[in-house]
């Protein structure tokens, strides 16, 4: 049985996709533990009506992205997870941090890298004048949005959408690639060959929503 450790910072919408999944799908994994960086983070009361354990390391608290890493590597490391999984986690993570989870840390990011890493993906698609948006799941590289990517779902850009529109849109699609890319990684279904990502089930790494 492998063990799935989650970092959030909000909502937690695709923490609680994956949870829903480990659960529904019967994997052969446990998520044991939730860990936010916001003591408010609306997901961590999700994960504990869940009877699954949370904790808090508040980055406020630390002077340095350093000193603060070191405390949550401290926090996941109590879990011993197999995996730790980034969902909607808005912490820029030195590069120690992320050598330290190479090969099981994994990141959802609304956009299709490697167009439009950072912030205010979906804008960003419009003004570009895009056809078409969506979401990707990677391997963490310490480059921001960036790494081997596992799966992607694509989605229209339709006339008239608006950022909010189009991330609703996305979104739904995150909460299907997301959990399947876990779930790949915790069954040992994924491999990394010179920075590509392969599916040996040859199972399709791409889906199409909207
Ligand atoms: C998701 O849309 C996720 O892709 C994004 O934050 C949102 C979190 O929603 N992540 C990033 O932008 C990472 N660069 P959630 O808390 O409901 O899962």
């Amino acid at each position: 049985m492998k063990s799935i450790v989650i970092l959030i910072s909000g909502r937690g919408s695709n923490m609680e996709a994956i949870v829903d999944a480990c659960q529904r799908e019967g994997w052969p994994a446990r998520i044991a533990a939730v860990i936010s960086n916001k003591a408010d983070a609306s997901g961590l009361r999700f994960a504990a009506s869940r009877g699954i354990a949370t904790a808090v390391v508040d980055h406020k608290a630390f002077t340095t992205r350093e000193a603060f890493d070191a405390e949550l590597a401290k926090v996941i490391d109590g879990f011993a997870p197999d995996v730790v999984v980034l969902a909607g986690f808005m912490r820029i993570l030195t590069e120690g941090f992320v050598r330290q989870y190479e090969g099981r840390l994994l990141n959802v990011h609304p956009s299709l890298l490697p167009a439009f890493p950072g912030l205010h993906t979906h804008q960003r698609a419009i003004e570009a004048g895009c056809k078409l948006a969506g979401a990707t799941v990677h391997f963490v590289t310490p480059e921001l949005d960036h790494g081997p990517i596992v799966m992607q779902a694509a989605v229209p850009v339709l006339p008239g959408d608006t950022a909010d529109s189009l991330a609703a849109r996305v979104l739904v699609q995150e909460h299907r690639v997301y959990p399947q890319s876990v779930r790949w990684l915790v069954e040992g279904q994924l491999s990394l060959r010179d920075g590509v990502v392969h599916q040996l089930g040859g199972q399709a790494q791409v889906v199409w929503g909207g």
